[in-house]
Formats: structure tokens, C-alpha cells, sequence
């Protein structure tokens, strides 16, 4: 009933878990001292034997009691919050560790939508588990023994009833515990699954609106959702059954107690005094389990969910490697590299040389495994066979860091954040002066464009959604070059964008190897593109099929000329003057 990883998880939690118990039994304490005092006063108006001044000690000490009992609930209600807040927030910090141990790879394991789930909704509900469940599990096996030993000093009959009556409700807890398991997997599978689902139909929504398909979409949903409302009414009849059966016990047992205290009142085996103590205390007893059954049942998907988190932490880990490229040459190897996933061969036996200050391209089709070479070089993909190695030193023997020092990657696809267009800049050298950034800027052309909207102060929507394309990718790379590595990966960046900012971003490149000495790796399916390279691989199938230069490539009138001339032909087509 208690899962000893999420205790550990307490960690510094653990004081105010200690706190939340303190005060939950001094809140008890409070309660037998009002009902003292209640009890005596009665059964001394009743006798006529007690005088005012008693009466007023008696109510004094009552009142200051029902004070001290709102302060410690108080007490109790900050405690388990900042219990929970401090395990949900050591939690996260181990997911983001975990994440930051896989490394940009984490994706081969887990993705995006489940991480957010994890990270948000996963973690919040663990929230009872911790801010209430695990205290109230000491606290109702403390609070029984608190009553008998105070009760039985008045009757330690009925008093010794009403503890051995106590053990059923968590006999009910656990019996009902395992039809719970059961359900409450396939809730939670249900849940995120639901999750999944909708998260990936809101993102492809304006796709779905243009093929028409997003009623088919909407019937997906509303049958998953069915599926997930079924088991959800499963799950709250399952938890209404504890609770009845929780009821059951607390009711049945304070009514024994309570028929006992009668009988031994009427016998004269009892004081009034005492009599009243039973029948308002009876119920204590069992209050906490049954509060504790109810924790039990909320905090379970919270367990759910840390199974779940734990499986993901559970995670192994690639080898991480200590070594650095600390100076160049930055040559780039490849030798009969080869990359299969999931039995399925992506890339196979490439040989070839990236020398320190060339350029050179990887062209081929759509799905021809230029990105695969990217992302094996930049460690998005881990797991290659043969060796990739810069300046020597095998990747796979590199720390992920330090390889980031010395290797810039751009992709069509590269994130800018929300926030200024300063702030998405220094994310490629936090210390560039605005004069730096500014120079960058008018280099990409981008100075006149902005200036207008603020400048390096222009406040970008997530993605950059407030920029053209064009200006995105050219701002993509005025970030990459402010990072100022040996290295460069450029993964078709000019995708899709006005010819201007292409022209431009390709001069850019050429000027980068060319002039600064840099080692450049351009992918493109646009050959035109290549054409300035010191070196052309073009990639089918995940091999290489030939490589040269641009000239050496059409005079051997291969494969490669064949495209390129196609290209130029669908590219002059506009102007009627098919070659
Ligand atoms: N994340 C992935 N998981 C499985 N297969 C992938 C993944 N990414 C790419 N592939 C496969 O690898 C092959 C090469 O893809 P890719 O390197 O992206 O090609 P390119 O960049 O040349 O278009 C394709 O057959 C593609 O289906
Ligand atoms: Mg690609």
C-alpha cells in the first residue's frame, strides 16, 4: 500500500510529511480534550454537581481547545501542500534529468505528447499521494491506538471493541486493491491513449480540414472517448463501492460500540462522563480509514502514473563518452558506416571524407538517408555501426556537450522560441553585444525587414508563425553563425522559401567554408543548390551512388546530371522554355 520509490522521492518532502502527522494527531488530542470537557460539564449539570466556576474553567479550556484544533488543521493543510509540492518538483527534476541524460535521442524512446503528459498531468497526480495519502497511512494506525489508550482508562471493554473492529477497513482497502489494479491499468492506458490521439489530430487539424477528413477524425475521437468514458464509469462505480463498503464499516462498528456503551450504562457499569466520551469518540476510530480509503483510491492512478514515470526513468541510457574534440583539424569520416532501425537497413556502408574548410553536399531524393547522416553526425540517432569520427576520435566516444561545442546543425525545422528576436540570437552566443547581433542581422538581410517591427525587440509567436519563411530560416541561421563552430550541418534549409532569401542563405554557406575555413555539410534535394560544393555525395537507398563535382558528375552523365537536368527543366518551365 505504500510504493517505497515514491517515498524516496519525498526527499526534504519528508519533514513536512512528519509535520502533517504532528499536527493531524494534536488536532485529535484538541478533539478528546473539547469532548472531555463536553462530557464532564453534561454529566455534571445533569448530577448537579458542579459549580460555575468549574463550568467556566470547563468551557475556557473547551474553547481554547476548538482554537488550537483550526490551527492545526491549518497547520495540517500547509504542510501537505508543501509536501506535495516538493516531491511533484523533485519528480520533475528527475524526468528533466532523465531527459537531458538521453540526450537529443530522447525521442527514439518516448514521445514528445508523453513526455508533456508525464512532466504536467502525471506528475499533478501524485499530488494526493504525497500531499495526503502517506501521512494519513501513519496517522490512521496512530489515531486508533491514541483512542483506546485515552478510552480505555473509562472502559477498557468497549474500548478494545472498538480497536479490534478497526483492522476490517483496511482488509476492505486491500481486498478490493487488486479489482482496482486491473481497472485502473486499462483507465490509464485508456487516458493517454485518448491523450494521444487528440493531441495528434489537433496538431494535423488544418491538414485534416484540407482532405476533407476531419469528420472521419471527429468519429475516431468520439469512439476512443466512448471507450474512455466507459472505463472512467467503471472506475468512479468500482470507487463507489469502497466507499460504501467503507461507510459500511465505520457506521456497523460505531453502532456496536455505541449499543455496548448503552448496555453498560444502563447496567451502572458506567458514568455518564464515560457513556458520553464512547458515543461522540466511537466514530473517531474510524474516520481516518476511511478518509485513508478514500486518499487510496485518488492517490492509485497517482501510482498508475509513477509506474508509468518510473518505466521512463527506468529508461538505459546510451553510453555517454567523456572524450572532446579540442582542436582541428575538423575532418569528418566516414568509413562503411551503417545504420539500421528496427531491422530495417537506413544507411548503409557509406565511406567518404568531410576535410577541415570543404563544402560539401548530400543530394539525393526524398528518403534517400541524407537527414539519417545528419542526424547520426549531430547524435539525434544514436547506435551506428563502422565508425564516424571527427578529427579522429570515434562519436560515439564523444560527450554530448562538447560535441555541441564544435558542431552547429540547422534543419528546416529548428525551433525559435517565443520571445524577442534578441533572445532567439543569444541562444547562439549569449554574449554578443547588440552591435554583434545587429551586423548579423543586416548579413542576413534581415535589419531592413525588422527594424520596422522593433528590431532585435520584435516579439516572436512560438516558431517564429509572426515571420515569413524565408525570414525564419534566414534568422535560423543568423543564430547558427553567432554559435561560431567548426562545423556545420545545414539540413535543407532553404525549403520551401522566397528565391531571395534562398540565394542568399546559399552565398551565406559558400562564404562560410569558403572564406571563414569552416567544414560544411549542405543538405538539399534542389541540386542547383550544390553546385558551388567542393564535393557532391548523391545518396539512394542509403548508399552512394556517385560523387564528384558538380562538372566531373555531368561530364560522367550519370545518374546525378540526369537530375539535374530535370530539375532545370521543371524550374524553367513557367517561362515556356522546356530544355
Ligand atoms: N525516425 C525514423 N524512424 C524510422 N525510420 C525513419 C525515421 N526517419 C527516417 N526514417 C527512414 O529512413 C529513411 C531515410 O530517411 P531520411 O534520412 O529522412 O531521408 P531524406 O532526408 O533523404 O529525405 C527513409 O526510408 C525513412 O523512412
Ligand atoms: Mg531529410
Amino acid at each position: 500500500m505504500i510504493k517505497f520509490r515514491l517515498l524516496r522521492l519525498l526527499n526534504k518532502g519528508a519533514r513536512y510529511v512528519l509535520l502533517e502527522i504532528i499536527w493531524q494527531w494534536l488536532e485529535l488530542v484538541s478533539q478528546i480534550i473539547i469532548i472531555g470537557c463536553v462530557a464532564r460539564t453534561i454529566s455534571g449539570v445533569f448530577y448537579n454537581i458542579i459549580d460555575t466556576k468549574k463550568m467556566m474553567i470547563y468551557l475556557g479550556v473547551a474553547l481554547f481547545a476548538i482554537f488550537s484544533r483550526l490551527v492545526f488543521d491549518r497547520l495540517y493543510t500547509e504542510a501537505s501542500f508543501e509536501a506535495g509540492v516538493e516531491a511533484k518538483k523533485n519528480l520533475r527534476d528527475e524526468i528533466y534529468s532523465k531527459l537531458l541524460r538521453l540526450g537529443s535521442g530522447y525521442r527514439q524512446h518516448v514521445s514528445s505528447a508523453q513526455i508533456t503528459q508525464m512532466m504536467g498531468e502525471g506528475v499533478e497526480q501524485l499530488d494526493v499521494y504525497f500531499g495526503k495519502y502517506i501521512s494519513q497511512f501513519v496517522y490512521s494506525l496512530l489515531a486508533p491506538v491514541t483512542l483506546f489508550l485515552v478510552l480505555s482508562r473509562y472502559n477498557s471493554k468497549i474500548a478494545a471493541v472498538l480497536l479490534v473492529a478497526v483492522p476490517f477497513m483496511p482488509a476492505i482497502i486491500m481486498a478490493l486493491t487488486k479489482a482496482a489494479q486491473k481497472l485502473s491499468d486499462k483507465y490509464m492506458e485508456s487516458y493517454y491513449s485518448f491523450g494521444d490521439t487528440f493531441l495528434e489530430k489537433l496538431h494535423g487539424l488544418t491538414t485534416l480540414k484540407v482532405y476533407n477528413a476531419d469528420e472521419k477524425a471527429a468519429e475516431d475521437l468520439d469512439e476512443e472517448c466512448q471507450d474512455f468514458r466507459k472505463i472512467s464509469m467503471k472506475v468512479l462505480s468500482l470507487q463507489l463501492f469502497t466507499t460504501f463498503a467503507l461507510d459500511l464499516i465505520t457506521y456497523v462498528g460505531t453502532a456496536v460500540g455505541i449499543v455496548f456503551t448503552i448496555n453498560e450504562y444502563l447496567k451502572g457499569n458506567m458514568e455518564l462522563e464515560a457513556a458520553i466520551m464512547f458515543l461522540i469518540l466511537a466514530a473517531e476510530f474510524f474516520l481516518p480509514l476511511r478518509l485513508l480509503g478514500v486518499y487510496f483510491q485518488i492517490g492509485m492512478n497517482g501510482i498508475k502514473a509513477a509506474d508509468k514515470i518510473f518505466a521512463f526513468l527506468d529508461i538505459k541510457e546510451p553510453a555517454q563518452g567523456k572524450q572532446a574534440v579540442t582542436e582541428g583539424p575538423y575532418n569528418i569520416a566516414f568509413r562503411n558506416a551503417s545504420f539500421t532501425y528496427k531491422g530495417i537497413s537506413i544507411l548503409s556502408d557509406l565511406t567518404f571524407d568531410v576535410p577541415e574548410g570543404k563544402l560539401i553536399s548530400l543530394v539525393g531524393v526524398s528518403g534517400s538517408g541524407k537527414s539519417s547522416i545528419a542526424n547520426l553526425l549531430r547524435r539525434q540517432i544514436k547506435g551506428y555501426d563502422g565508425s564516424i569520427s571527427i578529427n579522429g576520435k570515434e562519436i560515439k566516444s564523444l560527450n554530448e556537450n562538447a560535441l555541441m561545442a564544435i558542431m552547429t546543425a540547422v534543419a528546416a525545422n529548428s525551433f525559435l522560441f517565443p520571445g524577442t528576436v534578441r533572445d532567439n540570437l543569444l541562444l547562439g552566443n549569449s554574449k554578443s553585444s547588440d552591435k554583434k547581433l545587429n551586423g548579423i542581422l543586416k548579413l542576413m538581410n534581415l535589419q531592413d525587414e525588422l527594424n520596422p517591427k522593433g528590431g532585435l525587440n520584435f516579439i516572436l509567436e512560438e516558431g517564429g508563425k509572426n515571420l515569413s519563411a524565408g525570414q525564419r530560416q534566414r534568422l535560423l541561421v543568423a543564430r547558427a553563425l553567432l554559435k561560431n563552430t567548426p562545423i556545420y550541418v545545414f539540413d535543407e534549409v532553404t525549403n520551401n522559401i522566397d528565391v531571395e532569401s534562398e540565394d542568399l542563405i546559399v552565398k551565406v554557406i559558400k562564404q562560410l567554408s569558403k572564406e571563414m575555413g569552416k567544414t560544411v555539410i549542405l543538405i538539399t534535394h534542389r541540386l542547383e543548390n550544390a553546385v558551388m560544393s567542393d564535393e557532391i555525395f548523391l545518396l539512394t537507398g542509403g548508399s552512394i551512388l556517385e560523387h564528384g563535382t558538380h562538372n566531373k558528375l555531368m561530364e560522367k552523365g550519370g545518374r546525378y546530371a540526369a537530375l539535374y537536368k530535370a530539375q532545370k527543366a521543371l524550374e524553367n518551365y513557367p517561362g515556356g522554355e522546356v530544355s
